[in-house]
C-alpha cells in the first residue's frame, strides 16, 4: 500500500511511491494507481513530480497539438544515451527532428510497403521453417523470442539490406540482448535510490551501447562497402538524400543515431504485438476460428502461400486482432505530452509550461468509452462502423500527432501478413495453460509464453 497525500491545490491525488521500492512492470503499477485514483494523478518519487492521466477527455485535450506536444521526458531522456538525437528521441526544436522526418516520410509512403511485402514475406518463410521443425519433432517454440528473430530480420533486410541470421542462430542476435539491457537501464533509472552507487550498471550500459554502436557501424559498412548508392531504403536515404525543402543532407552522427533508432523502433513493439496476438488467439477459440475462416477463405488449402500484398489488405478481421491486441496490451504503453503554455488541464488541473504528463495508454484503452466490459477481448471492437462511432482519440497505441509513430503501416503490414499466414498453417497449442505474465523493459511482453504446433488438418 503507498500513501496517498492529497495536495488539493494540484487538484489531483498525489502518491508517493519513494518507499515502495522497484517494481519490475512499472506499467502495471501505473495501471493499477489510475484504477485506484482515477484518470489522473501526480506519481512522487525520490521528490520528483510526474502528473499521469489516462481518460479520453484528458488524452483528447493532450493530443491538440496548438497547447502540448510530444516530450522528451525523463524515460527518453535515459533511452538518449543511446539513441541520440534519432527520429524517436530528438527533441521538437532540434533540426535534425525535421530534416530527417522529412527525408524520411518516403521510405513509410504506401508505395514504399510494397517494395517491402517481399523481403517481409521471405523473412515469414524463415519462421515458418523454423515452427515447421518444431511441429515435426513436437517441441515448444519460445513465441516472444521467435517473434523478435522474425521482426528484427525484417528491419534489418528490408530498411538497411542487412541480414542478422536470426534463424540461422541458436540464440538470439547479440544486438537484441544488449538492447533490451539498455532499454532495461532506461527504464529502472526512473526509480533509482538516488542514496546508491550506480556506477558499476552504468558502465555496463556504456558497453552495451557500445556494441549496439558497433552493429550499427557494421551495417553502414556493409552498404559502404557495395559502393551501391542506388538502394532507396531506409539506409539509402539517410546516406544520400536531400532535404526536400533546403537540400540538406543528414550528418554521419544523425545517421549512426538514426540506424540504432530504427533498428529498436523498428522491431521490438511489433514482436511483442504479434506475441501477445496469439496468446489471445489461443485463449480465444471463437476468434482463431474467425481468423481461420478469413487466411482459409483467401488462401482455401494451399500449404505453400505466396501472399501479396494486395492479400494483407484484404486480412480484415486478422488486423482487426491486432488492433484489439494493442488496445489491451499497447507494446510501448506510455507516451509523454508537454504543455506549450500554462494551462489547466480539464479546466482543473493546474499545468506550468514545459511540465511533462504521462499517459498511461493501457488505461486509456479501458476508458468507459470502450464500453462496459473493457477487459474483454473483443475485435468487434474495430469493425468500420464501431470505430467510425468512436473518438479517434480512445486509441493511441502509436502515440498522437506529427510525432506519432512513423512506422505503422510497416508494423501492421509485417504482423498481419505473419498472423494470417501462422493462423492458416498451424493448431497453436496452449500446452502450459500459460497465464499472461508482462516482462517490461520500458516495451512490453508476455513472459515465458511457448506454444506446441501441430499442422491443420481441417482445410477444406
Ligand atoms: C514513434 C509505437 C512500430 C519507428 C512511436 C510512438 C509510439 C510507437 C507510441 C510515439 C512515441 C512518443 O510519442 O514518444 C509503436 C508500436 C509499434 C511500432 C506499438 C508496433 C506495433 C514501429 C516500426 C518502426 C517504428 C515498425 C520503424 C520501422 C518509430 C519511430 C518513431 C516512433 C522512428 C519516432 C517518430 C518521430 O518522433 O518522428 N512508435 N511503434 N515504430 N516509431 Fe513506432
Amino acid at each position: 500500500d503507498v500513501p496517498v497525500i492529497d495536495v488539493p491545490s494540484l487538484g489531483v491525488p498525489v502518491v508517493d511511491l519513494s518507499a515502495a521500492g522497484l517494481t519490475d512492470t512499472p506499467v502495471l503499477r501505473l495501471m493499477e494507481l489510475a484504477r485506484r485514483h482515477g484518470p489522473a494523478f501526480v506519481q512522487r518519487l525520490h521528490g520528483h513530480d510526474t502528473l499521469f492521466v489516462s481518460s479520453l477527455d484528458l488524452v483528447t485535450e493532450l493530443a491538440d497539438e496548438r497547447r502540448f506536444t510530444k516530450a522528451v521526458g525523463p524515460a527518453l531522456e535515459n533511452v538518449r544515451e543511446f539513441t541520440g538525437d534519432g527520429l524517436f528521441t530528438a527533441y521538437n526544436d532540434e533540426p535534425n527532428w525535421a530534416r530527417a522526418h522529412d527525408i524520411l516520410m518516403p521510405a513509410f509512403a504506401l508505395g514504399s510497403m510494397r517494395t517491402y511485402h517481399p523481403v517481409m514475406l521471405e523473412v515469414a518463410r524463415r519462421l515458418i521453417a523454423s515452427w515447421d521443425r518444431h511441429a515435426a519433432d513436437g517441441t515448444p517454440v519460445d513465441v516472444p523470442e521467435d517473434m523478435t528473430r522474425m521482426t528484427l530480420d525484417t528491419i534489418g533486410l528490408a530498411g538497411f539490406g542487412f541480414d542478422f541470421g536470426s534463424f540461422r542462430r541458436d540464440e538470439p542476435h547479440p544486438f537484441v540482448a544488449s538492447m533490451v539491457r539498455c532499454l532495461d537501464w532506461a527504464m529502472t533509472r526512473l526509480s533509482r535510490d538516488p542514496g546508491l552507487d550506480h556506477r558499476e550498471r552504468d558502465e555496463a550500459m556504456r558497453a552495451d551501447a557500445d556494441y549496439l554502436a558497433s552493429v550499427v557501424d557494421e551495417v553502414i559498412a556493409a552498404r559502404t562497402a557495395t559502393g551501391s548508392t542506388e538502394q532507396r531504403d531506409l539506409l539509402g536515404l539517410m546516406l544520400t538524400a536531400t532535404h526536400p525543402g533546403d537540400g540538406t543532407t543528414l550528418d554521419l552522427a544523425n545517421i549512426r543515431n538514426q540506424v540504432i533508432t530504427f533498428l529498436i523502433a523498428g522491431h521490438e513493439t511489433t514482436s511483442g504485438t504479434l506475441a501477445f496476438a496469439l496468446h489471445n488467439l489461443v485463449k480465444h477459440p471463437a476468434v482463431l476460428r474467425q481468423v481461420q475462416r478469413e487466411v482459409d477463405e483467401l488462401w482455401g488449402s494451399r500449404a505453400e502461400l505466396a501472399p501479396t500484398f494486395e492479400d494483407v489488405g484484404r486480412l480484415r478481421y486478422t488486423r482487426q486482432v491486432l488492433n484489439e491486441t494493442l488496445r489491451l496490451w499497447p507494446a510501448a504503453p506510455g507516451f509523454g505530452r508537454e504543455a506549450r503554455q500554462a494551462t489547466l488541464l480539464g479546466g482543473r488541473i493546474p499545468v506550468h509550461a514545459g511540465q511533462v504528463i504521462g499517459v498511461v495508454i493501457p488505461m486509456l484503452h479501458r476508458d468507459p468509452a470502450w464500453g462496459d466490459n473493457p477487459e474483454l477481448f473483443d475485435p468487434a471492437r474495430f469493425a468500420p462502423e464501431a470505430e467510425a462511432a468512436r473518438s479517434p482519440h480512445a486509441f493511441k497505441p502509436f502515440g498522437t500527432g506529427e510525432r506519432a509513430c512513423i512506422g505503422r503501416q510497416f508494423a501492421l503490414h509485417e504482423a498481419t501478413m505473419l498472423l494470417g499466414m501462422l493462423v492458416h498453417r498451424y493448431r497453436l497449442i496452449d500446452h502450459t495453460d500459460y497465464r499472461l505474465a508482462l516482462k517490461q523493459s520500458l516495451t512490453i511482453k508476455p513472459n515465458g509464453f511457448t506454444l506446441t504446433l501441430l499442422p491443420r488438418t481441417d482445410r477444406t
